[in-house]
């Protein structure tokens, strides 16, 4: 699907945004691992929540889908035993989350289970979850260069291991825990680098901090309560209009309900840093996440340094911010980012090539890039490509809505994998 993303002179509305797609996934796999019913409001209608229902059905457990006003769902959790062998592939789609969460719970479970995916997530390393997996005692079978196809089992007891994360991912995290969870004696994560803390807060799961560092700790003896679960919208969903609304010369838009995990909202703390006029409205808590209106209206931006420490609760948010770096006054730098070239897409390769098409003035390395930004700067219109990357597809969408002439986006509909309203929410804003 191509779209063509025109320029306008306004970009004004309220917009609700899509359910996080992270908090989704989570409630469904511990709805699924809990014993008994537990209800999820607002669960995503993205494609990559989706992937992950499809797979728990397989793994024998009920989800009813009530296609209300709320997206309610309600799952019929069958514990942490009463999971079945299923008797086809789970297809993980595009869902790098997916795979590194479920794997966790098939390590955990003693499978056995094949997981696949589509072409994308069949490019991308499994090795960071194969390796503390294998050290507890699972058998992993993958593609050559530790690609999926994963065939997953376990036949001796699980090993609870002491894991200290070599790189900052909250999926690896999660995925070492959720196995965790299956292990007679706990297993131990330790972080250095903060990444979002969905799975420890939603499972409320022993912590501690010592030295700088976060031990969390998993296993049989942690329950796995039973609750509500009400997701929050996306902050990553919300970043896009963020900067649309930072950079755009008059713009007024209002996000409502948006989670603001602090683990999630680097790109808020930046785009302040850059001068951005964000307003945090109304922030309250819903179950175990904070959230909060937001309201963004035109600003005058300066240059920013992102470096690695912050890249973990940004990371999602990096090419959008990107995007806005090209329109403050000076050069901009982003470091300690190579991770994104393990996402649906080597993100930073894809974002230099629309950088290229725009005419930026820019220069990529391996772990970052550097923008030379000019608050005048005016994109050139152009056929960008999405690298079937939905980030990619929306933040092409943001720049284009700077250039003076339309541009259009080949590929846009990979959008749905996390923001299945994202063209209708360009067409009303910009109505
Ligand atoms: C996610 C964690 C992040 C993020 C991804 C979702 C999660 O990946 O990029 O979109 O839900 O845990 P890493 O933790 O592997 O960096």
């Amino acid at each position: 699907m191509i779209k063509e993303v025109e320029t306008v002179e306004l970009l004004r509305g309220t917009l609700q945004l899509p359910a996080d797609k992270s908090i989704s996934h989570r409630a469904a796999m511990f709805a699924a691992l809990h014993e008994g019913r537990s209800t999820i409001e607002n669960f995503s209608e993205a494609a990559d929540p989706h992937s992950t229902l499809d797979c728990l059905r397989k793994l024998g457990v009920t989800i009813h889908e009530k296609r209300d006003n709320n997206n309610t769902i309600e799952v019929e959790g069958v514990g942490r035993d009463g999971l079945q062998q299923p008797s086809e592939d789970l297809n993980c789609g595009n869902s790098g989350t997916t795979m590194r969460l479920l794997s966790g719970i098939i390590a955990g479970s003693g499978g056995p289970a094949r997981l696949t995916g589509d072409a994308s997530l069949s490019a991308r390393t499994m090795k960071r979850i194969i390796d503390p997996l294998t050290a507890m005692g699972a058998h992993i079978e993958a593609r050559k260069n530790d690609f999926a196809p994963l065939n997953i089992s376990r036949e001796g007891p699980l090993k609870p291991i002491n894991f200290p994360l070599p790189i900052p991912s909250a999926q690896l995290k999660s995925c070492v825990l959720l196995a965790g969870l299956f292990g007679d004696d706990p297993t131990e994560v330790i972080e250095t680098l903060p990444s979002r803390d969905h799975t420890e807060r939603l499972l409320n799961l022993p912590i501690q901090n010592k030295e700088g560092k976060k031990i969390i700790q998993a296993s049989r003896e942690n329950d796995i309560p039973a609750q509500t679960y009400r997701i929050p919208n996306d902050f990553s969903a919300a970043a896009f209009w963020l900067v649309a609304g930072a950079i755009y010369p008059d713009a007024d838009i209002r996000l409502k309900n948006v989670g603001m995990n602090p683990t999630r909202t680097g790109a808020l703390d930046i785009l302040k840093k850059m001068g951005a006029n964000i307003e945090v409205l109304n922030p309250h808590k819903e179950g175990a996440e904070p959230v909060a209106d937001l309201h963004v209206r035109s600003s005058q931006l300066r240059p920013v340094e992102i470096t690695k420490e912050i890249v973990p609760n940004c990371i999602d948010e990096i090419p959008i911010l990107a995007i806005a770096m090209l329109f403050a006054d000076g050069v901009s730098h982003i470091s300690g980012a190579e991770e994104l070239r393990h996402k649906e897409t080597d993100r930073l390769s894809a974002l230099a090539n629309m950088l290229i098409q725009a005419g930026a003035d820019f220069d990529e390395f391996k772990d970052g890039i550097e923008v030379k930004g000019h608050t005048d700067f005016v994109p050139k219109a152009s056929v960008f490509d999405s690298y079937h990357d939905h980030r990619i597809a929306m933040s092409a969408a943001v720049l284009s809505l700077m250039a003076k002439s339309p541009s259009r986006i080949n590929g846009a509909e990979c959008t749905a994998i996390s923001y299945p309203s994202f063209w209708d929410d360009i067409a009303f804003l910009t109505n």
